[in-house]
């Protein structure tokens, strides 16, 4: 159990043996405090109280203190208007610590019940780059749904790339007409990405061959053997391509459910959506328009034009009967509550699909589907001008381009940091850093907000940086790993006292209140401040307290802070998909 776990229980307690009733669904709130002269933790419960017990609340944060059993764990005093703080005590901290070190889970609490969530990321296009809006969302998708599996949900990941829609026409037409094999056999992506663009440069100056592009389209979609046999192939080496950068990047689904896999249940789905009432025709194409049950403001099927609320509808068949985004969307959603019965579903996709995910969850809702939706929308990356990121042609960065920007970026601090490692060493080691990096400085910004690319800060062992904490790592594993005989460590022994490793302690108990709050607004940056923050604590402890040269229990006790720190710096990496070196 956390120690806000244990408080809450005892303050829970303490409320009832002070006699008052809590009202229905009350939560006893308490909180891990910021600034550490207050004390630890804090509760405002006593002020939450003075509505239904009607006395002043500092007399109820008494009432409730004279009650409070700590045993030892904790102090407690009242504060400001009544506010209940808790400062854990040295005894207290010793103890926790030896549960902490004696917990395989590092002192994060197990679920109680488990729900299934599908985790949909990454989902590029077929024969179009993957780029930076991808690469964020196959970082934070990664990242999500590593937390939540550690966190013990039956998480159930979904690659839903697209691999349909009109591009195939454009694609086809360029495959029969100007495909240079043996480009395709080196870069498959780049030669797919090559044809794509000729194309649609070709048909916007030449009526004819946009027809043409048209008609191998309508081909492939009512089963033409070759264009079907061309599609498949395209798809093929996408997805072989795609793969090569997951492997880089340590990044697997467990499903790739593309677009594709929906086509032969879309005209079913239509089906059921004009039988609900829920699609209509308008203008010979087939849309959903708002359900008239949310105030116009919330409505994702409204927009104001002109101080006027005017229809936005979603588009679900075209007027030439073919099926978009859209249709496969709200089949893919009847797929997932089926075949996987989805508690929650997360769609990790920028921040411009926002209505597409709104209009989406709104007519599921309206059909009855109870899965918990979020779009976990995030803004862009910046190049150093602060524009969206480009390359020098103005295109877009390619995600293989960036990770081996990076690696080459932090080859060249190790030719100065890590000269003493054997050169081989150094290269393994460049190729950890660089992705790292690449993902610690996604993960470390808050998702919403656009987030500035400059590789130099990125890889530096100093700041806010992956390198700075592989470092931490490194420090605290190899202390243990370098002793020159065996110690056993005896949790009963371990004993705490100097300020910095009360901190210490303090931090590596925080591991298992941050890691589930992740989830809450599904923010890693949450993760990426408090390994941050433990690494700061690590180095301020071993600056102020000897550990080799301290004897007995303290130096058992310190010992044990070390291989805590690396364990817990370990995993919370690993949940980032960081791996950590044994040396650096
Ligand atoms: N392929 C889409 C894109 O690149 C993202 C798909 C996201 N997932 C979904 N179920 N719509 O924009």
């Amino acid at each position: 159990m956390t120690l806000l776990e244990q408080l809450q229980g005892k303050l829970t307690r303490a409320i009832e043996a002070a006699g008052y009733t809590l009202p229905e669904g009350f939560v006893v709130q308490l909180a891990a405090v910021a600034d550490l002269q207050f004390g630890d933790y804090q509760s405002n419960v006593a002020m939450m109280l003075k509505k239904h017990i009607g006395a002043n609340p500092r007399e109820i944060a008494q009432t409730i203190v004279d009650h409070l059993e700590l045993e030892g764990l904790a102090s407690a005093d009242i504060a400001g208007p009544g506010f209940i703080n808790f400062r854990i005590e040295q005894v207290g901290w010793s103890q926790h610590f030896a549960t902490l070190y004696k917990d395989t889970r590092l002192g994060v609490p197990e679920l109680v019940r488990s729900e299934t969530i599908v985790v949909d990321f990454s989902a590029p296009n077929v024969a179009k780059p993957m780029h930076v809006g991808h690469i964020r969302s196959t970082i934070i998708g990664d990242s999500l749904q590593r937390i939540a599996r550690y966190l013990g949900y039956n998480v159930i990941t979904d690659n839903h790339i697209g691999d349909w829609g009109t591009q195939f026409g454009m694609i086809i037409y360029g495959w029969k007409t100007m495909l240079d094999q043996s480009a395709l056999t080196n870069d498959p992506l780049a030669e797919l990405l090559r044809v794509y663009q000729e194309v649609n440069r070709l048909k916007k100056e030449d009526e004819v061959i946009a027809q043409e592009c048209r008609d191998e389209l309508v081909k492939l979609q009512q089963g033409d053997r070759e264009n079907h046999e061309i599609w498949q192939k395209c798809v093929q080496v996408s997805m072989d391509g795609l793969n090569a950068i997951y492997d880089r990047l340590g990044v697997s689904f467990d499903h790739w459910l593309g677009e594709s896999y929906y086509n032969d249940q879309l005209a079913e789905v239509i089906e059921e959506l004009e039988k609900e009432n829920l699609a209509k025709e308008s203008d010979g194409a087939l849309c959903v328009f708002s359900g008239g049950a949310l105030a116009e403001k919330k409505d994702p099927f409204l927009e104001n034009r002109d101080g006027e609320w005017q229809d936005c509808p979603m588009l679900v068949r075209k007027k030439d009967g073919g099926y978009n985004y859209a249709t496969t969307d709200i089949a893919t959603i009847d797929y997932r509550a089926n075949e996987w019965k989805a508690d929650r579903a997360l769609y990790v996709v920028d921040a411009r699909q926002g209505l597409h995910f709104r209009q989406l969850f709104d007519i599921a809702e309206r059909r009855g589907r109870e899965i918990e939706f979020r779009h976990v929308s995030f803004g862009t990356i910046l190049g150093k001008d602060g524009k969206p990121l480009k390359t020098r042609d103005g295109d877009l960065p390619k995600l293989m381009d960036i990770l081996d920007d990076a690696t080459a970026a932090a080859a060249n601090v190790l030719k100065e940091k890590s000269a003493h490692l054997p050169v081989e060493e150094q290269k393994e080691l460049a190729k950890l850093i660089g992705v790292g990096a690449v993902k610690f400085t996604e993960l470390s910004h808050n998702r919403a907000s656009d987030y500035m690319f400059d590789l130099e800060k990125m890889v530096a062992l100093e700041g806010d940086t992956a390198p700075y904490l592989l470092y931490s790592y490194v420090r605290a594993s190899s202390i243990l790993r370098n002793l020159d005989q065996e110690v056993v460590l005896e949790p009963s022994e371990f004993t705490v006292s100097e300020k910095e490793e009360i901190h210490l302690v303090r931090m590596l108990s925080r591991f298992g209140e941050a890691l589930p709050t992740v989830l809450d607004d599904y923010k890693p940056n949450i993760l990426a401040s408090y390994l941050l923050e433990l690494a700061k604590a690590y180095h301020s402890f071993v600056a102020a307290c000897h550990v080799l040269k301290s004897e007995g229990s303290v130096k058992m006790t310190r010992l044990a802070l070390c291989e805590q720190t690396s364990r817990v710096m370990k995993t919370g990496l690993g949940l980032f998909g960081i791996s950590v070196p044994e040396r650096m």
